[in-house]
């Protein structure tokens, strides 16, 4: 087997470059504008080439001033992070669009349900923008709404339907936030996924009670918050696969579950491995191993760190000097921690590349392209939701907004 280019460098090394690898998501396949797999975008882009592009987004950034908000999730590339006003992970970029009432224009570098759910939060006078509209999510994609109306059908039919909570992460479509918001459930993100866990089965009885939660659409940010955060048993844990009939569960297996997990996952986190973990603390002796909860639970359980990006943000910057790190998230992140953090070493978790396929559909010539349009008075893939969705979807957003425990929120629009 070839080495990993890390193998080779030495301990005391910043941060050393996977190999690339191919494209996980067919993106531009559709053309429904709420569909995560997005659409083809028709502008006339900039060449990526033009030595003037830097200079073209700092005068297209000044000619918007105040009038525009520029969010920039973390794994963003520097180029965009550089240009972005705030940064931050999905839960952080949710309140802080919906605190940002004054902007006219919110541009959303991150994914489709992100700049979905600025919209919902935001008022009807903002313009949400999304400077590729194919920059959607592939675990988005894993769930959509007639899959889960049917899954909640299959609940009905096992009896289990009343005493179940429905549970979204973030990373899903406003039809699902939607649904999840009629039937009394509640948004989550990496970041609160254990507070919004306690506070749904608290509503469905307590954990030890009868009640359940349907988690969608990602199985491993589910199971580990469910095990390691709130005590529950892998046991308890139940996987409805959407592609299956009545999701490959029986009725009996419904009513002994305590937590239905969709069949969903990430396709950058899911490639980490048990072996990745067990080959870099045999490179590096000593290494902390931190990794983003979207792993599976057995990366997971063998890593020495959990949490949300910001969460892998905050653990680095209170680092030892001179300690070592092994990060399982998004590479453009992980490269930022490295040139960030000189008095550490820091280490990629996968031997090969992992960056997100969609998050990098926002580069330069898209984001200069967007600003400049907006410049000429021209709303460029501008992300609305249904006013129907958007209204119950809402009420899922604000249930989040609002758990117990959490930092108190910027300021939110009506
Ligand atoms: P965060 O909630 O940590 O921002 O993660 C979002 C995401 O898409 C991770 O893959
Ligand atoms: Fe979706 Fe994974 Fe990309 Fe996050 S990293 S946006 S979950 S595909």
């Amino acid at each position: 087997m070839p080495r990993a280019l890390w193998e080779d460098l030495p301990v005391t090394s910043t941060f050393a470059e996977p190999r690339p690898s191919g494209a996980l998501l067919l993106l531009g396949q559709g053309s429904d504008l709420a569909s995560e797999r997005g659409v083809e975008c028709t502008g006339a882009l900039p060449a990526a080439s033009d030595p003037d592009l830097l200079e073209r987004a700092r005068v297209a950034r000044a000619a918007l001033g105040d009038r525009a908000f520029v969010l920039g999730h973390h794994y963003q590339r520097d180029e965009v992070i550089a240009l972005a006003d705030v940064t931050g992970d999905s839960f952080k970029l949710a309140r802080e669009a919906a605190a940002r009432p004054e902007a006219e224009f919110v541009i959303f570098c991150g994914v489709h349900f992100m700049a979905e759910s600025a919209d919902i939060l935001t008022h009807d006078g903002q313009a949400v923008v999304l400077p590729d509209l194919q920059a959607g999510c592939s675990m988005a994609d894993m769930a959509d709404i007639a899959q889960v109306e049917e899954a909640w059908e299959v609940l009905a039919d096992a009896g289990v339907a009343e005493r179940t909570v429905p549970v979204t992460y973030m990373n899903s479509t406003a039809a699902i936030k939607a649904f999840t918001g009629r039937h009394g459930g509640t948004v989550c993100t990496s970041s609160n996924a254990q507070v919004a866990l306690r506070w749904a089965f608290d509503k469905t009885g307590g954990r030890d009670g009868e009640g359940k939660v349907l988690f969608m659409p990602d199985q491993h940010l589910g199971r580990n918050t469910a095990v390691l955060e709130l005590g529950l048993s892998l046991d308890d844990c139940v996987v409805y696969d959407p592609r299956k009939p009545d999701g490959g569960l029986s009725p009996q297996q419904l009513r002994d579950a305590r937590m239905i997990l969709w069949r969903g996952h990430c396709s950058v986190h899911g490639r980490f491995s048990l072996d990745n973990v067990t080959a870099i603390r045999e490179r590096v002796p000593g290494v902390n191993v931190l990794v983003h909860p979207e792993c599976k639970h057995e990366v997971v359980t063998a890593a020495d760190h959990v949490g949300s990006t910001e969460h892998i943000i905050r653990v680095l910057d209170a680092a030892e000097p001179g300690s070592a790190w092994a990060i399982g998230t998004e590479l453009n992140l992980v490269r930022r921690l490295a040139a960030t953090h000189p008095e550490l070493s820091v280490h990629y978790l996968d031997s090969t590349v992992c960056f997100c396929s969609t998050m990098n559909r926002i580069d330069l010539p898209h984001l200069v392209w967007a600003m400049e349009e907006l410049v000429a008075g021209r709303v460029v893939n501008r992300i609305e939701v249904d006013p129907d969705d958007a209204h119950w979807a809402r009420v899922a957003l604000d249930q989040m907004l609002a758990l117990p425990g959490l930092d108190p929120a910027p300021t939110t629009v009506d």
